[in-house]
């Protein structure tokens, strides 16, 4: 698939292109990420491409024009259109998986205090990555790139896709590596034998526990499966009786 960046910043790019998973989707082909510099469709001398709002106020907005004319340079019959703003309902892992399907997204990273109307007017869709103001569009860009192109069939394996956070509604299970012991903390005993079957259980349970600690709102109107509702119970009863999840498991 391929993005194409429309944005007054295109040198903030490089490292990103250049870098970790999404430079080898980049190499491999399964990515290509171009940056349009909106100024190049400035329609004066100065390259400028804000200017102050109608009716007064503070702040400059971008021009439809140069956003007009920066989109039309790049859009194909199957281009689909962005708009990097806080104005919008926050970025989920559930857009992630519907945008991964599009050929083509254009990315438009506003500035300023916004954009003339008439620009927003261009677009498909509008994505904020969470409920606070940057000072552009281009670092939400990124994390909006980011997050489709590690969905790319032969990006990351499988599997790791599978286990992660968001997608079942739960967040990820606390993970451990080498060495077994660090400054007298162990890794539970569980996760060093070979019982699969009580791993997996384990991780459920833990992965509910995490859920419970930090985003108890993912649970809510969740369908809980039996097993997961017996793991809540046996979750409940560990903490009763003040023994710490992590380290405990009873079939
Ligand atoms: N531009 C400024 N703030 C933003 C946000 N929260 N998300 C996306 N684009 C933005």
């Amino acid at each position: 698939m391929k993005f194409s960046v429309l944005t007054l910043f295109p040198e903030m790019y490089s490292t990103f292109c250049g870098t970790s998973i999404v430079k080898h989707a980049i190499e491999r082909g399964i990515t290509e990420i171009e940056c349009i510099n909106i100024r190049d469709f400035s329609n004066n001398k100065f390259r400028h491409i804000d200017d102050t709002p109608y009716g007064g106020g503070a702040g400059m907005l971008m021009q439809v024009e140069p956003i007009d004319k920066a989109i039309a340079s790049v859009r194909q019959e199957n281009s689909y259109v962005v708009l990097m703003s806080p104005k919008a309902k926050p970025y989920k892992q559930a857009d992630a998986r519907r945008l991964m399907n599009k050929e083509h997204i254009v990315i438009i990273c506003g500035h300023y205090e916004g954009l003339d109307y008439r620009a927003e007017e261009l677009i498909d869709e509008k994505i904020s990555i969470g409920d606070y103001v940057l000072s552009g569009g281009e670092v939400a860009s990124m994390v909006v790139m980011d997050s489709i192109i590690r969905l790319q069939k032969g990006v990351i394996r499988d599997e790791s896709l599978d286990e992660e956070s968001f997608d079942n509604a739960l967040l990820e299970y606390p993970q451990f590596t080498k060495p077994a012991e660090y400054k007298g903390r162990r890794v539970p005993e569980i996760l060093l034998g070979g019982n699969h079957a009580k791993i997996r259980l384990w991780r459920k349970k833990m992965a509910l526990y995490e859920t419970l600690k930090y985003r108890k709102d993912l649970l809510r109107g969740r369908k809980f499966s039996e097993e997961e509702i017996r793991l809540l119970h046996q979750l409940k009863k560990e903490l009763e009786e003040g023994k710490d999840p992590l380290y405990t498991y009873e079939v």
